[in-house]
């Protein structure tokens, strides 16, 4: 129950992350593929990434992630409300990545649903889980990215799988009531726009006959879209809340490519030390690059409690948004 002093919020109560022990340097995929650590490292920032062995799945990945954050946040699985994961790269059509999680985490309350946005899906799940807590449905959500991304790369075509890895994020929300310049997560912010559909997209699924799937990427026109997509995106945030970049501790953005990153952190006027790169060591995870990212800083000791930090992603769809939360 909140009071008038009081507002019930998402607060972020532990992260978690888990990456597969097989480690691909760009040399490496020179050696795949027709093209050099130089071209990688140059046009998006990217010197390594991992990739899955065969048990390493979504579930297997995003299972282990969330059992960290679970323990991070000193929450047991019993007692957890709900599992959203963000994946493109499921074990199965169904049941949900989520809920093969549930039984894994021995999460034996929880209910548990995928969500498809792509490399915006951790920003769409943590919105869903945001606004489940704070209308009272759970007290405490489990928002998972999970992606294996290398079983849906055309390794015929080197313009896009040098750029994707393989790796899980986890955080852990709960519902609290706080002051209201406190912790929590203040707002989110989401974007779609199906016309842009042919720039990025898997070229079919199990829906479709004969076609399994493989990432398809116009490059050029993402990077177009991406940069100004994505300062709308964090403006949006910064208006909404009244603020201006200059209070922001952190940008955490979805890491696909260090080009977009620093175009976004200069249009805000951020410094590099304040904008949280994690692209160079995993590549572009998808729906895992967030919560990894944040994983990453909040652990080495850059995020600290009450920092306030900005999100903010773009991907297939096209997807994108962006939100804002103190930790
Ligand atoms: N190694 C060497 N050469 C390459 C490679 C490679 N891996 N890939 C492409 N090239 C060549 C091309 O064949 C082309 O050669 P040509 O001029 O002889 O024809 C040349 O490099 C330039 O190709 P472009 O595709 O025009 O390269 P560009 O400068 O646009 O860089 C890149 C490609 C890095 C993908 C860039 O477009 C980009 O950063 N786009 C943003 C897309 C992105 O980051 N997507 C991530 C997914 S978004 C999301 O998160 C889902």
């Amino acid at each position: 129950m909140s009071d008038q002093s009081t507002i019930r919020r998402a607060v972020l109560t532990g992260t978690g992350a888990y990456l597969p022990a097989q480690i691909v340097t760009n040399a490496e995929m020179a050696a795949r593929v027709d093209t050099s650590d130089e071209w990688i490292t140059e046009r998006t920032g990217i010197k390594q990434r991992h990739f899955s062995a065969p048990h390493e799945t979504a579930t297997f990945m995003g299972a282990a992630a969330g059992r960290a954050a679970l323990e991070a946040a000193g929450l047991a699985p019993e007692a957890l409300g709900a599992i959203i994961v963000g994946t493109s790269t499921p074990d199965n059509a169904f049941p949900a990545t989520a809920v093969q999680i549930q039984r894994e985490l021995g999460a034996k309350k929880a209910f548990g649903f995928d969500l498809a946005a792509a490399c915006s899906g951790f920003i769409y799940a943590l919105s869903v889980a945001d606004a489940m807590l704070r209308t009272g449905q759970v007290e405490s959500v489990l928002v998972i990215g999970s992606e294996v991304y290398s079983r849906i790369l055309n390794f015929e075509d080197r313009g896009t799988c040098v750029l994707f890895g393989d790796g899980a994020g986890a955080v852990v929300l709960q519902a609290r009531d706080v002051a209201p310049g406190g912790v929590g997560v203040l707002s989110t912010h989401l974007h779609s726009d199906g016309n842009l559909a042919d720039i990025l997209y898997v070229d079919g699924a199990i829906g479709r006959p004969g076609m399994p799937g493989h990432l398809v990427m116009n490059g050029r026109e993402v990077f177009r879209h991406a940069v100004s997509l994505l300062t709308g995106a964090v403006t949006e945030a910064l208006t909404a809340n009244n603020l201006t970049a200059a209070d922001i501790d952190f940008l955490v953005p979805h890491q696909a490519n260090k080009r977009i990153i620093d175009g976004v952190g200069k249009k805000l006027g951020l410094p590099p030390e304040r904008v949280i790169i994690t692209v160079d060591q995993h590549a572009n995870t998808s729906a895992a690059s967030i919560p990894l990212a944040l994983h990453t800083a909040i652990t080495d000791g850059r995020i600290k409690p009450g920092a306030l930090i900005l999100l903010e992603a773009l991907g297939g769809g096209l997807t994108w948004g962006s939100a804002l939360l103190r930790v």
